[in-house]
């Protein structure tokens, strides 16, 4: 993880927050690189779960909302954690961190920082969301809450949706948005936040047929972790035992990657049956009819919910580990770092290097970076002996590279190296961009 951490830095995938003045506390921000990466990765889900099916729609409602939203949904009573501070380092810690050996309140148990004994307070309720005040008096009448997570803003439009776009049950609704939680314990760079990106849809069903949906988006979303390149030894779905579900969750899986080193398996995506939950909270709390008039069945009802929850950060992160390797190259000295992306993820999809800067190459090449510019985001580099420019492009991932070498000008033909086999093959320079396109797809 560190090194990665540190490559995610040199290279511009990613940067802690406001560095210059120490940091932001588990803040991070994505640099040129990594902006690329998460974007072609919510690119992938919104075309899986918006365009390329008829029944799902795609919304993006506002981060604040009205109070009560959070009254209703149970976030201002139930979205807490138990939480003890130390008295004498000052230092907070979840009531249930494995470090805390004993029941903090007691004489005995120390501090797992400055190992004072006697010094932990008891364990009380601290609520994750964020407060701030909305206009220009801060008062209790003021307060506004950043969401902690996106689909409460679905839930509050499910009736503009379903009559604006004439969908009828069983349909969904998508958003991609930011979420905020005050988490505790943030940590593992950017595995947990406490700003993220979340990517929820909300499928509604008829009553008595949300087992089955919720079995078939389970399986979905499962392929579509697959579908990014995770192996799928590193895939795997845990069930939430009564203990662990959250308080709108009637049942829920996780789907967990194995982060390996001490994170190992972790929940990357939530599946959830929430029931008619959230939406008889708001018909309760807003005193608005949210039934669904099933015209055929001539009845209204209240639909259940299938919520499939994916973090698009801690997903970013997945696709990051799985990627990473260092491995050493046949017949050379030095080995090379690797981050073997899927290549629809990948920032740059080709990198195109004159061999050397001089007899007409450095021309050629040009023309062909920005030939193919109108279609994919590539990288020209000519600085540097041609294996560094290879290596500087394996380590972000770019599928291929592409070299235009003494025998380019003279037949038209140029090399096209592929990051992972590092087989190089000659390909006629006009039709490269259909090859490359080509094998991109593939
Ligand atoms: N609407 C349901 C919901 O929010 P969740 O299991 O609390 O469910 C869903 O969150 C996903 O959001 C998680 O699987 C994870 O990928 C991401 N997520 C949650 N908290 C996060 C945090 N503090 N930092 C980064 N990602 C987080």
């Amino acid at each position: 993880m560190e090194r990665l951490v540190s490559l995610c830095k040199r290279r511009g995938f990613i940067f802690q927050s406001s560095e210059i003045y120490g940091g932001a506390g588990s803040v991070w921000d994505y640099g040129p690189l990594g902006v690329e990466l998460k974007k072609n990765l919510k690119d992938r889900w919104w075309n899986a779960m918006v365009r390329a099916r008829d029944d799902i729609e795609g919304l993006d409602a506002a981060i604040l909302m009205h109070p009560r939203v959070w009254e209703a949904s149970g976030h201002v009573s139930g979205f807490v954690d138990p939480l003890v501070d130390c008295r004498n380092c000052k230092r907070r810690f979840r009531a249930d961190d494995p470090a805390i050996k004993g029941v903090p309140g007691t004489p005995d148990v120390q501090c797992p920082v400055c190992g004072m004994k006697g010094t932990l307070g008891s364990a009380r309720q601290f609520n994750l969301m964020f407060k701030t005040f909305m206009g220009p008096v801060e008062d209790s009448a003021a307060v506004v809450y950043l969401r902690p997570e996106t689909a409460q803003g679905i839930y509050v439009n499910f009736l503009n949706v379903q009559q604006a776009t004439r969908q009828k049950v069983p349909f969904g609704i998508a958003q991609i948005g930011k979420a905020f939680r005050n988490e505790i314990t943030p940590g593992n760079f950017i595995f947990r936040t406490r700003e993220f990106e979340q990517m929820e849809m909300q499928f509604f069903v008829a009553p008595g047929t949300e087992t089955t949906w919720f079995e078939y988006w389970k399986e979905q979303r499962m392929c579509w972790h697959q579908s990014l390149g995770l192996e799928p030894a590193r895939l795997q779905f845990h069930q939430h035992t009564k203990e662990e579900l959250a308080h709108y969750a009637s049942a829920a899986f996780d789907i967990q990657f194995d982060f390996g080193g001490t994170l190992g398996f972790q929940e990357i995506e939530g599946v959830h049956n929430r029931g008619n939950y959230d939406l008889s909270r708001h018909q309760e709390y807003s005193g608005k009819k949210l039934e669904y008039f099933d015209q055929p069945n001539n009845r209204r009802y209240i639909p259940n919910v299938v919520e499939t929850s994916v973090g698009a950060d801690r997903t970013t992160l997945a696709v990051l580990v799985n990627g990473y390797r260092e491995e050493q190259v046949p017949g050379e000295n030095e080995g090379r770092t690797v981050l073997g992306l899927h290549a629809a993820l990948a920032p740059i999809k080709a990198g195109v290097f004159p061999l050397v800067k001089k007899d007409g190459m450095p021309e050629m090449a040009t023309r062909i970076a920005a030939d193919l510019r109108t279609r994919l985001p590539v990288f020209y580099d000519e600085s540097g002996a041609i294996g560094r420019r290879y290596r500087r492009q394996d380590e972000i991932g770019t599928p291929f590279c592409v070299t235009i070498d003494g025998q380019s000008t003279t037949d038209g033909t140029v090399t096209v190296r592929d990051r992972d086999t590092l087989r190089q093959d000659r390909v006629a320079a006009d039709r490269l961009r259909d090859v490359l396109l080509e094998r991109l797809a593939a």
